[in-house]
């Protein structure tokens, strides 16, 4: 297939700006068969139609509905909150549009599995928006753990620290409502880190946790106090099925960090690290090296050998976040001109859902919980 493909978006503020340049930007750097059409645009707030100018959307509206309704859509891209990506894909899918869902896919497993249903009756393409193993780094993690560099796993830690809702004057807005977004750091934060642990060290089968919840009762935006449902902080240990152990740790109330995404792989031959503040950066450590020189790698991941990067800029030039969506957005339309899947797909942000799932099981009732598996 080559030509257009029309993109209807439903969501217009965070993700809203970052899909849209991503859509753009993957069709000039990387000139797709397939180019992005920014056909329609929706949001709950007539605000919406303002945006659509600014960002160069052909149409905009109110009512997702009527991006489902669209002939001209083929791509269905969910960027609003957590409550919504059930019914919207679900329509999206049976309407016969391809599907691109933030994350996390729902707001659980039961959901999760019924949009999974939903996928594969359609025939469409499918995908969740887990940006980060788009990050070049993260991707050159996978290749040289598929390249058997440093052998069997034997740990996985992750962290995922924020500290923006640690001032109790911090409204009670939709990421800690718990009738929209299902969760609190787990389905926001543990949910890009456990789809890191399923890309880079394998099935998780069980799992035990704590969680916090710091500040119990909040103002909602719309005025009057309410209680904190969700957890602010939640710690899991885990095994997998391959016989390795690992931890992870995802808070808002890590002082001083802002998006600190890191993990730390160590397996029999060596070790990597990765840190998102350093994002160009992927550490590595080969034992296998001899002894007198042995020593964590540090590799500049900007070499036009290494992933995505021959799309972009010349090394040292390094790129950021935004470039993870436009990665992802790439590796769409490439698949959608050669009918072929993008992972993570829907079955992806399933096994994610069901390890949430399980650790909120666990953090409640202070057990080891089995992960149940996706099919
Ligand atoms: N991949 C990532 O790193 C990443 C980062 C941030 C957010 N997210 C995910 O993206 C999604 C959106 O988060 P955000 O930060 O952009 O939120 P946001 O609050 O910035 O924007 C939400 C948008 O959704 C719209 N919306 C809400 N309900 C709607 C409805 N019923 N119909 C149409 N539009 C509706 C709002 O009008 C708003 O434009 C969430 O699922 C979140 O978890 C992912």
């Amino acid at each position: 297939m080559t030509g257009t493909v029309g993109i209807g978006m439903i969501g217009a503020r965070f993700m809203g700006k970052a899909h849209t340049n991503a859509w753009r930007q993957a069709s000039i750097f990387f000139d797709p068969p397939l180019k992005a059409r920014l056909r329609v645009v929706c949001a709950r707030s007539p605000r919406v139609h303002e945006f659509a100018r600014r960002w160069g959307w052909e149409k905009s509206t109110t009512d997702w509905r009527e991006v489902i309704e669209d002939p001209e859509v083929h791509i269905v891209d969910i960027c609003s909150p957590n409550n919504t990506h059930h019914d919207i894909a679900i329509a999206a899918l049976e309407a016969g549009k391809a599907v691109c869902c933030e994350k996390p896919l729902a707001m659980n497993s039961e959901e999760a599995r019924r949009m999974v249903e939903a996928a594969r009756r359609s025939g469409k393409l499918h995908t969740v928006w887990f940006n980060y193993r788009r990050v070049p780094a993260i991707a050159l993690a996978r290749q040289l753990i598929e390249e058997g560099r440093i052998g069997r796993v034997y740990h996985f830690r992750a962290l995922y620290l924020q500290d923006w809702t640690m001032d109790p004057a911090v409204p009670l807005v939709w990421r800690m409502d718990k009738q929209v977004a299902g969760s609190g750091v787990t389905g926001d934060l543990h949910s890009h880190i456990v789809d890191l642990s399923n890309y880079l060290a394998g099935e998780i089968e069980s799992v035990a946790g704590v969680s916090r919840i710091f500040v119990s009762e909040r103002e909602r935006p719309e005025g009057g106090r309410a209680r904190v449902e969700i957890e602010d902080a939640s710690v899991f240990l885990c095994q997998y099925a391959n016989g390795a152990i690992g931890h992870f740790e995802a808070t808002r109330f890590a002082n001083g960090r802002k998006n600190g995404n890191i993990f730390e792989i160590n397996g029999e031959y060596g070790s990597l690290y990765f840190n998102l503040e350093d994002m160009s950066r992927l550490w590595y450590f080969d034992s296998r090296e001899p002894k007198h020189i042995q020593g964590w790698k540090r590799i500049s991941v900007w070499e036009e050998v290494h992933p995505y990067m021959n799309r972009w800029w010349v090394p040292g030039c390094a790129i950021g976040y935004e470039h993870t969506f436009a990665n992802q957005a790439a590796d769409v339309l490439f698949a959608l001109a050669e009918g072929k899947p993008v992972p993570p797909t829907f079955e992806d942000g399933l096994k994610c859902q069901l390890v949430l799932d399980a650790v909120l099981e666990a953090c409640q009732t202070g057990q080891w919980v089995k992960v149940k598996k996706a099919e």
